[in-house]
């Protein structure tokens, strides 16, 4: 089962005590039917450490989440009993290991409560219980059924590569940030985009942080990019996305967007945590938008960090599938952000997989990535990838041309299976730098080879 394949990684080395089967667990109520129906539940999979025994601990987490406190109630509850309360209905471990709770789908305010309304229920009051030590959700699994409420990627990874030409190769798209993050002006941005795109970038984006401020107006900014771009479009013949951040608050989102793909947008981008992912919903849902949408995932961490609490990046990236994003910053397999590689590898693999009928999504690598470190990315992660670079182009010695080049030779040079070492030798920007950042992240200046 799907599910059990997810949280394998999780489960491994701990918590094998008194593994049940599937069924097995006791139901919270005893009014509660035996059984568990896929296609009427939503399933949540957490990781708990708790005094009590771990299959209590779990009903604790399931009774707070659908229909009960802390105390039985007096209020008439026959129906809510039987239809609405969430069931724990496997374990593993005694007091630390795997709980499975499911969900029955009529807890769920789906049409109108969306995505905030799901994860109020699997990921709510339950993180903050006195009788849970740590509590983690590992995954989610959804039926079929609640697909209807959701748009889904518009684009997908297929979308996007036939918006940019590369649905044959498949080779790995090449995106930049522009950097510094904060700070050039309109004019200033769009001569890097220009920059970038003559060097042979197929994407670039917005830092996380840069919306609408004075310094750099979205309009303005857009305008000026998207001009640079069918100027560079001109002469190398290629075209460029670029994503410009719409973060912003629900009231003003769709506005931003507008005015954005009346300046001339062809990609948007959304920091799906601190935005909530209804935001992504209402871009892809818009009906005049209709724009492949980036999605940045600052602030996970947060969430994702602690392997013993919290939530794991996998359900989110199953609700940004959810609610309609294009591409998602999945993690790098070599780079300047913390990793575990067992779980970048999971996230990018769901997201090329078939799930729900919903299309697959482009997985971004990005943060710290240079040219030098992209063969063990493309290694780790695989080739249907956006490798996104900020500094390992923008500090490039000969500048940010020569920076997306250089790239450019290291992701060609990788898939046409030559060192990186050996293709430098006829690629001046490549063996640059390779000279000034090494073969590892954070290996210094000049170690080169
Ligand atoms: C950045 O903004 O520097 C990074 O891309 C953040 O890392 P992530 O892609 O792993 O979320
Ligand atoms: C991003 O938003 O993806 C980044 O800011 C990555 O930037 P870096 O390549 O300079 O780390
Ligand atoms: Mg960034």
């Amino acid at each position: 089962m799907d599910i059990q394949k997810e949280v394998k990684m999780e489960v491994e080395g701990e918590g094998k005590g008194e593994g049940r089967g599937e069924g097995e667990g006791r139901a919270i109520f005893e009014a509660m039917p035996e059984g568990i129906d896929p296609d009427r539940m939503v399933i949540g999979i957490y990781r708990i450490e708790s005094d009590l025994p771990l299959q209590e601990a779990g009903r604790e987490l399931a009774i707070e989440e659908s229909i009960g406190t802390w105390t039985p109630l007096r209020t008439p509850q026959e129906w809510i009993r039987r239809d609405l309360a969430a069931k724990v209905f496997r374990w593993k471990g005694k007091h630390r290991g795997l709980v499975w709770v499911a969900f029955p789908l009529e807890l769920f305010d789906i049409e109108t409560g969306g995505i905030p309304n799901i994860l109020s229920i699997v990921a709510g009051n339950l993180f903050g219980l006195g009788a849970l030590k740590n509590v983690r959700l590992l995954d989610l699994e959804f039926p079929r059924e609640l697909r209807k409420a959701f748009p889904g990627p518009r684009f997908g990874i297929e979308g996007i590569r036939s918006l940019l030409g590369t649905l044959q190769d498949r080779r790995p798209h090449l995106g930049t940030i522009i950097k510094p993050k904060v700070g050039l002006g309109p004019l200033e941005t769009a001569k890097v985009a220009y920059e970038a795109a003559l060097g042979g970038v197929d994407f670039i984006k917005d830092d996380e942080t840069l919306v609408n401020q004075a310094f750099c107006r979205l309009e303005a900014r857009v305008a000026k990019v998207m001009e640079a771009l069918d100027k560079a479009r001109s002469e190398t013949g290629h075209r460029v996305l670029y994503a410009l951040n719409v973060t912003s608050s629900p009231l003003r989102i769709l506005e931003l967007a507008e005015r954005a793909k009346q300046n001339g947008a062809n990609m948007l981008m959304v920091d799906v945590l601190t935005a909530g992912f209804s935001a992504i919903q209402a871009l892809a849902e818009d009906a005049s938008i209709r724009l492949p949408i980036h999605v940045h995932r600052t602030m996970h961490a947060a969430m994702t960090r602690n392997p013993r609490h919290g939530i794991a990046f996998l359900p989110i990236a199953k609700l940004v599938r959810l609610a309609g994003g294009d591409q998602l910053h999945s993690g790098t397999g070599a780079g300047k952000m913390e990793r575990k590689m067992r779980e970048t590898k999971e996230i990018v693999e769901f997201l090329r997989r078939p799930w729900l009928g919903f299309k697959p999504l482009f997985p971004v690598a990005s943060g710290g990535i240079h040219p030098g470190i992209v063969p063990e990315n493309l290694k780790a992660l695989g080739t249907d990838i956006v490798i996104n670079a900020g500094g390992g182009i923008h500090g490039h010695p000969l500048g940010t041309r020569a920076g997306a080049m250089a790239m450019r030779q290291a992701i060609d040079a990788f898939m046409a299976s030559i060192a990186l070492e050996d293709y430098a030798r006829t690629n001046e920007e490549l063996r640059i730098a390779l000279e000034t950042w090494g073969r590892r992240f954070g290996s210094g200046f000049g170690s080169g080879f």
